[in-house]
């Protein structure tokens, strides 16, 4: 799977992605993460790539010109390492307070798709034909506002490819872990019995596996229920 980040700020995205598990999934080869710099795009002598809004109002706009001459090169590249028509297909992702909200499900529908351009926005927005002209998906990462997109462009693609085929061990296996049920993970205890004057629960040492089960579950219905009623409502209705 490739992440193709549109951005005026490279190397934050860069180090950030090139490290733990995202970058030794890169090192095997199952994901790709590339940064593309637009104002590399930018016909403007001064590498401008921003102006004033029409009708006027605070700050400046990132201009339709260096985004849509970024996205074509980006598209170029796909088409070119394409080796089926399937490894063509794209979703151009605007991050943006104003899209959608973005959760595990979503992570889960992004996680089959083969190539995912993320357009990252900074001063008061982006000129909006070029929006029209390019983005098929709007998503938002929770209702506040951060200064620029990269920092929910690294959270998407960090969500995401930790469900790509491959990306986990074994032991980081994603299928039983918070919100992939619809419920909070049941609490962990490692070594030792004792810390602190606090035990581990008496069920986890007792070497029972389905009475270990029936406390998980119950301790995850539990979890669920008091920190996050919303999911619990929700979690009800579908059971
Ligand atoms: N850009 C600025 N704030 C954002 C948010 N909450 N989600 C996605 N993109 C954003």
């Amino acid at each position: 799977m490739n992440f193709h980040i549109m951005t005026l700020f490279p190397d934050m995205v860069i180090d950030a992605m090139h490290t733990s598990i995202i970058g030794r999934a890169e090192e095997k080869g199952i994901i790709s993460v590339k940064a593309h710099n637009i104002r590399d795009y930018t016909l403007d002598k001064h590498k401008k790539v921003d102006d004033y809004p029409y009708g006027g109002g605070a700050g400046m706009l990132m201009q339709a010109q260096p985004i849509y001459d970024c996205y074509k090169a980006v598209r170029d590249e796909i088409i070119n390492n394409a080796r089926t028509t399937e490894d063509t297909y794209m979703r151009v992702i605007y991050v943006t307070p104003q899209g959608e909200l973005f959760n595990q499900k979503k992570a889960v529908e992004l996680s089959k798709e083969k190539n995912l351009v993320f357009l990252c926005g900074h001063y008061e927005g982006v000129d909006e034909r070029v929006l029209e002209e390019i983005v098929t998906d709007h998503i938002s990462i929770g209702d506040y506002v951060l200064t620029g997109g990269e920092l929910p462009a690294m959270v998407i693609i960090d969500a995401v490819s930790r469900l790509v085929e491959g990306v986990l061990s074994n032991d980081e296996s994603a299928g039983t872990e918070s919100h992939s049920d619809g419920l909070l993970e049941y609490p962990q205890y490692s070594r030792p019995e004792e810390w602190n004057g606090r035990r581990v629960p008496e069920v986890l040492l007792s070497g029972h596996h389905a009475n270990i089960e029936k406390w998980r579950m119950e301790q995850a219905v539990e979890r669920t229920k008091s920190r996050r009623p919303d999911m619990y409502e929700k979690y009800l209705k579908n059971k």
